[in-house]
C-alpha cells in the first residue's frame, strides 16, 4: 500500500513537471478577466427577512459567501450567479467552476449538508470524486461545521439554474480525478484554525479570514511547480495566469510596509486608496468579497496583514541609461495624461505610480500585462463606475513597452529590475495580442 502511494506521488510529480513545460509552450487562450458586475452582487446583499425559514443561518451563510468570494469563480461572464462555468487558467489546463445553485441535476440541489461539508473540508464531491485544488478547499477546510451548514443553507435559497459548465481542458492523465490524491498527499494538510492567545481578538479574526475562507494566499503566495504553496514564503507575492498578486508583507518596497492599517482597509472597501487601485484579479475580489464585508472584518484583515514580517528584499540593479531615456519619452507621450508628469496620478482615480508596490514587484509581468492589455478597477458599493486603463498593445512595440516599464520601475522613488524586450514579446504572445487590433479598450486611437 505504502509503495503504491509513493508510486502515485512520483507519477503525479513527473506528469506535473511535464505539463508545466507544455503549458509554457501552449498558452491557454481564454478571454481576459470576466467583467465584474455590480448587479450580480445584489444576490449577495439582498436582505433576508426574519420570516424566512432558517433566517439566521441563511443570513450568516450569505455573509460567508462574501468572505469566501464564491462569485469570483462561480459566475461566468454573462452567466447566472453561482451557476459556475467560469474557466480558471491554471498551469495545468483550464478548470471550470461548478454549478452550485440548488438545481438537482446540474447543481448541488441533491446534496446533503454532509456532502457539502465534505467538499469544503476534504475536497471530495458528492459522488466521492476528488475535486481539483483550483477550488480553494486547501483553505476552506478550516471552515467550521456550523459555518459550512450556514453556507449550505444560504446556497439552497439562491435561484436554481439548469446549466452544466464546459468540460475541463485537462490533459491525460490529469483529467483522471484520482491524480488529485497524490497532490493531496503532498500538499493538503488539515490545520484547524486555533486562535493565538498572545494576539488580540481582532488580529485573530483577521488571521481566520486571511488563512481560511478568504484564501488570500491562494493568489498571493508563491507555489512550487506542482501548485503547492511554499509555506515559508506565505503571502510574499506570486505570479499566476500572467498577472502578479503582490507581496502583502511589511516589505516597504514590494509589500505593504508603507501602508497604514486604515489604508489597507480602505483599499479592501472601495478598491482604491491614495496609493493604489485594485485591478486584475483583485478587482473581482473587491467587488464580490471585501467591499461587502463589515468595516470590523476589513479592519481585522488589515491588522493581520500589517503584522506579517517583511519578505527578504531581492534588490535590483540600476537600469541602463538608454532604456530610462527612451522610457521617459514614451511615458510623457502615452501615460502622463492620466498618471501625470511626475507619476503622482490623481489618487483614487488614476493611481500614483511613485513608491507604488505593484510597480516594484520583483516580477514585472503584472505591470507589463497592464500596459499591453489594459486594466480595470473593481467596482464597489458607493464606487459603482469602473475605471479603466486602456490597452496599449496596438500602440507600443515590445521594446517600447519594456522601456516604459523599466522607466516607471525606476522613477519617483521606485526601484525594480529592468524589463526586457523578450519579456514583453513573450507576454504579448501568451495574452494572444500578437496581432495588434483596435478594441473598445485601445486607448486614444491616434
Ligand atoms: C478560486 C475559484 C473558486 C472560488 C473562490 C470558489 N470556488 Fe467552488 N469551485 C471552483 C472550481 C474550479 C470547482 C470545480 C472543481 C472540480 O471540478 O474539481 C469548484 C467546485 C465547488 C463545489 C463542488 C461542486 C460539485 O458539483 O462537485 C462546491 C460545493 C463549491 N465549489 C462551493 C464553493 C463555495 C461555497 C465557495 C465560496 C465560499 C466557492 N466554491 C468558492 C472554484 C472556486
Ligand atoms: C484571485 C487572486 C487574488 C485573491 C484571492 C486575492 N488577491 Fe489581493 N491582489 C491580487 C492581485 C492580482 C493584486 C494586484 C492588483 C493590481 O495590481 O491592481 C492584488 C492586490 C492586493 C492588495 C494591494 C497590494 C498593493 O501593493 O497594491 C491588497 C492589500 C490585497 N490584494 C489584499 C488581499 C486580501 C486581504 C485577500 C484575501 C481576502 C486577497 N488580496 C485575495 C489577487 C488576489
Ligand atoms: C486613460 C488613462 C490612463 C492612461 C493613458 C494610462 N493609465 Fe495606467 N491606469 C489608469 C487607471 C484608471 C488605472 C487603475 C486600473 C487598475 O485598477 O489597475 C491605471 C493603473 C496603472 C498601473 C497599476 C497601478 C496600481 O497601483 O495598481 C500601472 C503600473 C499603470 N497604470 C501604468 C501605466 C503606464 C506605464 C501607462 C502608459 C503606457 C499608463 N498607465 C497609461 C489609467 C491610465
Amino acid at each position: 500500500m505504502r509503495r503504491s502511494i509513493i508510486l502515485l506521488v512520483v507519477v503525479v510529480v513527473v506528469i506535473g513537471l511535464v505539463w508545466q513545460g507544455w503549458a509554457i509552450l501552449h498558452p491557454a487562450s481564454l478571454p481576459a478577466q470576466p467583467v465584474a458586475s455590480v448587479a450580480a452582487t445584489a444576490l449577495l446583499t439582498a436582505p433576508i427577512p426574519d420570516s424566512a425559514p432558517n433566517a439566521d443561518a441563511v443570513r450568516r451563510g450569505q455573509y460567508l459567501a462574501r468572505v469566501g468570494d464564491c462569485l469570483s469563480c462561480h459566475l461566468a461572464p454573462g452567466g447566472q450567479p453561482f451557476a459556475g462555468g467560469y474557466g480558471l487558467n491554471t498551469p495545468f489546463g483550464v478548470i471550470y467552476a461548478s454549478n452550485i445553485t440548488p438545481d438537482r441535476e446540474t447543481g448541488i440541489g441533491a446534496w446533503t449538508a454532509d456532502d457539502f461539508y465534505r467538499a469544503l473540508h476534504d475536497g471530495v464531491g458528492a459522488g466521492g470524486e476528488h475535486l481539483y485544488p483550483a477550488f480553494p478547499y486547501p483553505w476552506f477546510e478550516r471552515v467550521s461545521r456550523a459555518d459550512s451548514d450556514a453556507l449550505y443553507a444560504y446556497l439552497r435559497t439562491v435561484p436554481a439554474v439548469h446549466a452544466n459548465p464546459p468540460a475541463n481542458a485537462l490533459p491525460f492523465p490529469l483529467n483522471i480525478r484520482a491524480a488529485v490524491m497524490g497532490w493531496n498527499l503532498l500538499f493538503f494538510k488539515h490545520t484547524a484554525f486555533t486562535p493565538d492567545p498572545g494576539q488580540s481578538a481582532e488580529w485573530n479574526r483577521g488571521a481566520e479570514i486571511v488563512t481560511g475562507l478568504g484564501h488570500c494566499s491562494g493568489c498571493h503566495s508563491p507555489t512550487n511547480q506542482l501548485g503547492g504553496v511554499i509555506a515559508s514564503r506565505d503571502l510574499q507575492g506570486a505570479t499566476l495566469d500572467n498577472y502578479v498578486a503582490p507581496d502583502l508583507t511589511a516589505n516597504p518596497r514590494t509589500g505593504l510596509g508603507a501602508w497604514s492599517v486604515d489604508e489597507v482597509a480602505e483599499y479592501l472597501k472601495s478598491g482604491r486608496n491614495d496609493r493604489a487601485n485594485a485591478g486584475a484579479a483583485m478587482a473581482d475580489v473587491i467587488t464580490y468579497s471585501t467591499s461587502l464585508l463589515t468595516d470590523a472584518d476589513r479592519h481585522a484583515v488589515a491588522v493581520y496583514l500589517k503584522s506579517l514580517p517583511a519578505s527578504p528584499d531581492a534588490g535590483a540593479e540600476a537600469p541602463d541609461a538608454g532604456a530610462m531615456q527612451r522610457g521617459a519619452a514614451i511615458y510623457l507621450d502615452v501615460c502622463s495624461a492620466c498618471h501625470l508628469e511626475n507619476g503622482v496620478g490623481q489618487p483614487t482615480i488614476f493611481p500614483p505610480l511613485g513608491r507604488n508596490s505593484v510597480v516594484q514587484q520583483d516580477d514585472a509581468t503584472g505591470i507589463l500585462r497592464m500596459i499591453l492589455a489594459g486594466d480595470r478597477t473593481g467596482p464597489a458599493p458607493g464606487r459603482p463606475s469602473p475605471l479603466t486603463m486602456p490597452s496599449f498593445a496596438w500602440k507600443l512595440s515590445d521594446a517600447e513597452a519594456a522601456d516604459v516599464a523599466t522607466y516607471i520601475r525606476n522613477s519617483w522613488g521606485n526601484r525594480g529590475s529592468a524589463v526586457s524586450t523578450d519579456a514583453a514579446k513573450s507576454l504579448r504572445h501568451r495574452l494572444g495580442l500578437d496581432r495588434p487590433h483596435l478594441t473598445a479598450n485601445s486607448g486614444d486611437h491616434e
